[in-house]
């Protein structure tokens, strides 16, 4: 696994590309770590956004349009439709997502257009698999409401039944969709002591299961599991996957846990499902129409609730741009991009 420390940025001398004095023009979407900036700027001609605008899919098209981009650096929460990919400048040779999902991108769209797509796998997998464990942490223990207690200068004192969560030592874990990250999450989920099983396309080998359970069928893990945790894809076959049905499967008082993204829960399902008691909590870091997440989460005690923060440290965000601009690099000068999805 590529660690985030293990990704450094090149220099200029690395790049025979910001030696050429026709630079390649590259858009990026969003501000990016300084570092990444940096050397972006060097290597191409660059175009930032440093006040950091959400641009729409069509106002990205129009930016690249205006600096006849080569390539853009684009980042999860772009809409990158079929109309924004339509508009883009016949220029643009690569879409480099600064993420590992890529939901945000018509990828046919793309496709057909000739573009290559690439995007940032592993350098984010540690940091997101922290991520989970500290929702699982913070849900099963009532972090938020004891933070928003003291917050509100509400706490009275240490009592023998205050705010008692659950003891995740001895639970099972289930994990629907094996990949890195959730094999990060489960090494990390042993050390607090709770069993693995999980449910992926393939069952991984031995050295990896490292004697998980494995469920070919989620739906048959599913009772199996006293907190369950999301990480596969977002597509239209994956929209709401945990609904109702699937929800009423789980043993009562299990605990759900997603950092994938948040069109996979149906979110009035498990807002009901929290409201009841079906569900004991919840840790999200990714909701359906981020920012405009279902206003039910907030009221409750029960969730505990982040900004899409998977993969927000130094390093890693470091790391995810230097893997973008990698990419960008190798697509300008013909050789195969390394994280190619299309
Ligand atoms: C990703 O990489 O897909 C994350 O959700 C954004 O960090």
């Amino acid at each position: 696994m590529t660690s985030p420390a293990d990704v450094q940025p090149a220099t200029q001398s690395d790049n025979p590309a910001s030696r050429s004095s026709a630079r390649p023009a590259l858009l990026l979407t969003r501000r990016l770590p300084d570092a990444v900036e940096a050397r972006a700027s060097c290597d191409y001609r660059a175009l930032l956004n440093p006040e950091d605008r959400a641009f729409t899919g069509a106002e990205i098209a129009a930016r690249a349009t205006e600096i006849g981009a080569d390539a853009v650096l684009c980042c999860a929460g772009d809409r990158l439709d079929a109309a924004a990919i339509a508009a883009l400048p016949r220029s643009v040779r690569v879409l480099a997502t600064f993420s590992v999902g890529t939901d945000h991108i018509d990828l046919e769209a793309a496709r057909a257009r000739g573009l290559t797509v690439t995007n940032t796998p592993d350098v984010l997998t540690d940091a997101t698999a922290d991520i989970a464990l500290l929702l699982l942490l913070g849900a099963a223990r009532r972090a938020s409401e004891g933070e928003r207690m003291i917050r509100a200068n509400a706490w009275t004192g240490w009592t023998p039944t205050q705010l008692m969560g659950t003891h995740v030592g001895g639970k099972r874990l289930g994990i629907v969709g094996m990949g890195r990250i959730g094999q990060a999450v489960a090494a990390r989920a042993r050390a607090f002591g709770l069993t693995i099983h999980y449910s992926n396309r393939r069952r991984l080998p031995a050295e990896l299961e490292l004697g998980a359970t494995y469920h070919a069928d989620p739906e048959e893990m599913l009772a199996a599991c006293d907190v369950l945790s999301l990480h596969f894809p977002a597509t239209a076959e994956t929209r709401h996957w945990l609904n109702a049905g699937r929800i009423a499967r789980l043993p009562p008082g299990a605990i759900l846990i997603n950092t994938a993204r948040g069109s996979v829960v149906d979110d009035g399902a498990v807002i009901d499902a929290l409201k009841s008691g079906r569900l004991a909590a919840a840790g999200l870091d990714v909701f359906e129409n981020e920012p405009n997440l279902h206003p039910g989460y907030r009221d409750l005690p029960n969730t505990f609730l982040l900004p899409h923060l998977g993969s927000a440290t130094v390093e890693t965000r470091n790391a995810m741009g230097f893997k973008a601009l990698d990419n960008v690099d190798a697509v300008m000068a013909g050789r195969p991009a390394p994280d190619r999805v299309v």
